[in-house]
């Protein structure tokens, strides 16, 4: 399988993928549940990030089951996407972000797959986190389909599950973050570690707390996320094939 899709809040089905079959994954971390269908005659994986329900909170993730059980699937290229606030005048609801970079401000996870022992003392190079590949054929794919997706964004997470204050929103403004979530880090670690091609399409559903003129909701949330679920999918269907 070359290509699987993580699917983040709002996202929780495969949309256009054929013939769904569900697989359990054993890895040394525990066991991740992949769906697996068809796009086009190829085999296409499907995980939602927050599990079908969103019963998953994003400090509860197991990040390290996901990201290693699409390893063991052969899967070389990881379409990931996200609901996030941002911090950003100039990027507003609704719009796409196709981040290159992030902050970590998360507090309670599990960072890498090199722990030592077997696995060794590894230091991976970050100069370029997210697969520049992928952010290219994303732009372009967006362009093309006359998409609003601006090229690159600093995508700043916090532990959550609550959202953040005023002050943590003007400090990570001020530290260069134009985007809040709180589940990137440390999926796109695990996955830059893991030597995939990751991209992440990060979307807009909030202005961040103390932008706002209103008090944040996970209803908002997943309002924006259905409005523009159409582009969404349409975004991923047309990068897969490329
Ligand atoms: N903060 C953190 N995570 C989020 C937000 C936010 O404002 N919006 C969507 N996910």
């Amino acid at each position: 399988m070359r290509i699987a899709i993580i699917g983040g809040s709002g996202v929780y089905d495969p949309g256009i993928l054929s013939n769904i079959r569900e697989e359990r994954v054993d890895t040394p971390y525990g066991t991740a549940v992949v769906k697996v269908g068809t796009y086009q005659g190829e085999e296409i994986g499907f995980m939602p990030r927050h599990g079908e329900k969103h019963t998953v909170p994003p400090h509860r993730v197991n990040y390290r089951a996901n990201i290693w059980a699409l390893k063991m699937l052969k899967v070389e290229r990881v379409l990931a996407t996200a609901a996030v606030g941002s911090t950003n005048p100039g990027y507003r609801p609704g719009d796409f972000v196709i981040v290159n970079d992030f902050l970590d401000f998360t507090k309670t996870r599990t960072y890498t797959f090199f722990e030592g022992g077997e696995m060794g003392v590894v230091h991976t190079d970050f100069t370029t986190p997210y697969c520049p590949e992928l952010r290219r054929l994303l732009v372009e794919t967006a362009a093309g389909l006359g998409i609003k997706a601006h090229d690159g964004g600093v995508y700043a997470c916090t532990e959550g599950p609550r959202f953040e204050t005023p002050a943590e929103i003007r400090m990570i403004r001020q530290l260069g973050g134009d985007l809040v979530g709180m589940t990137n880090v440390p999926e796109v670690i695990l996955a830059h570690e893991g030597g995939l091609c990751y991209g992440l399409i990060a979307m807009v559903t909030n202005m961040a707390a103390g932008i706002s003129a209103t008090p944040l909701s996970h209803a908002e949330v997943l309002e924006i996320m259905d409005q523009n679920g159409k582009n969404l999918r349409d975004l991923i269907m047309q990068t897969i094939p490329r």
